[in-house]
């Protein structure tokens, strides 16, 4: 077979396929075409035809998803093992909620490196979200539901005793509630908690280099509190 013959054949082939492709849109081609076309588009409330049924719905049991893999005799963990740490989240917190605990948790460590700039605005986000409503945006217990006395005997967190109070302790006290206060473990997790706890150390630290300054030794609030 020569080359030119070859080539030649090449040509004829791609006329062919430019041919039929043409004949799609006439006559009874352009028919069936436009009718396909139409019916699936059809309604919008009818979910459309699968057509590869394996791909649009998963074969695979799906985590936390219900299942009968208990029924077929398979063990199968629905939910992580107890212990189970998140990638990237603290190691959990197993200082119990009683007066052992509390005393106990003035030794634990606050286990987060020392905030950068990026980090403690957002604690102080979090904590005008969910502490400033009782403790006040300045700590000095003159938050709207303190002053209202909605919430009695918030704590003043510029007083002294608060301002030695360590961080271990005040992050006891945010995960387990006390007293008026309840628990934000639910709505903090435990690094937000360890970010809001720096933040009031942050702020409490200003308080103290002023009263240093001052020579007064005392805080302010110390003799502005009403107890
Ligand atoms: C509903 C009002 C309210 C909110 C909101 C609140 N607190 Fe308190 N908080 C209190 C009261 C009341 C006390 C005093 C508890 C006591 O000693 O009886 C307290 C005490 C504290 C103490 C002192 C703990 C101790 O050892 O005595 C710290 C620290 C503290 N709160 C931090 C926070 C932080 C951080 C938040 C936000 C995540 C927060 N609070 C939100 C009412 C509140």
């Amino acid at each position: 077979m020569s080359v030119e013959y070859w080539l030649l054949n090449i040509n004829m082939e791609k006329k062919k396929t430019i041919f039929h492709f043409k004949s799609l849109f006439r006559g009874w081609g352009r028919l069936i075409f436009f009718a396909a076309t139409i019916i699936s588009c059809g309604g919008k409330r009818t979910p459309g035809r699968a057509y590869m049924p394996d791909m649009v719905y998963s074969r695979a049991y799906e985590a936390y998803a219900p299942n009968n893999l208990k029924e077929k005799g398979i063990n199968y963990l629905n939910y992580p093992v107890e212990g189970t740490i998140r990638r990237g989240d603290l190691f959990p917190y197993t200082l119990t909620n009683d007066s052992n605990g509390y005393t106990m948790s003035a030794g634990i460590k606050n286990p987060l490196l020392p905030m950068d700039s990026l980090l403690l605005p957002e604690a102080q986000r979090l904590f005008m979200i969910n502490c400033a409503i009782c403790h006040g945006a300045n700590m000095d217990a003159q938050g709207p539901l303190a002053v209202t006395g909605k919430i009695g005997g918030v704590a003043n967190l510029k007083l002294k005793q608060y301002l030695v109070e360590p961080e271990g302790q005040m992050f006891h006290v945010v995960t387990y509630g006390k007293n008026n206060m309840g628990s934000y473990a639910a709505q903090l997790d435990r690094k937000q908690r360890w970010m809001v706890v720096h933040y009031i150390k942050t702020e409490q630290e200003k308080e103290t280099t002023k009263n240093v300054a001052a020579g007064t030794g005392a805080t302010s609030a110390d003799s502005a509190a009403k107890k």
